[in-house]
């Protein structure tokens, strides 16, 4: 019965929600706001410029963030995700099709038409706790 109890309270309920990984953020998830997808525009255009989820500027001729740019990308991000659970995450289901379990409404559009797009899973593996 001890053993039973201390087994119990080994896994905290910590466990169930994993902490967000930096290194698949900055490596993995970040790329996918610099992607152009045919007939929109990149997330990059719109959320550096001004809106509630806010993505760093990049530096003049750099192709991607530097450390401390993708640490506040990822300050920004995390108040639009709930750990472990995508679809209760703004950041996947603002831009997610409605028809495939998205928001009804992005007004910078549908980006995914469903949950089985690549870069949907990419970022649906990092809410899970993925590391790289
Ligand atoms: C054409 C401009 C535009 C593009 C491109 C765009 N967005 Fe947006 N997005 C907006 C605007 C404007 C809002 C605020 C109004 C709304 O919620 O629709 C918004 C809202 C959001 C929100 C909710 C923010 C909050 O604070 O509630 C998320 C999350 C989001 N966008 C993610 C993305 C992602 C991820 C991409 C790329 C796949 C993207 N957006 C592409 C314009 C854009």
């Amino acid at each position: 019965m001890a053993a039973a109890l201390a087994a119990a309270f080994a896994f905290p309920a910590a466990c169930q929600t994993p902490p967000l990984d930096f290194e698949f953020f900055r490596t993995r998830v970040q790329p996918v706001f610099l992607l152009k997808r045919p007939g929109h525009a990149r997330c990059y255009v719109c959320h550096s410029t001004g809106t509630t989820f806010r993505i760093e500027r990049l530096s003049p001729g750099a192709a991607s963030w530097n450390d401390e740019q993708s640490r506040r990308n990822f300050d920004s991000v995390l108040r639009l995700v709930v750990p472990g659970d995508p679809l209760a995450s703004r950041l996947l289901t603002h831009p997610l099709a409605p028809e495939a379990g998205g928001d009804p409404f992005h007004s910078g559009g549908k980006h995914w038409d469903s949950q089985l797009d690549p870069e949907w899973q990419t970022l649906a593996a990092w809410v899970r706790g993925r590391k790289p």
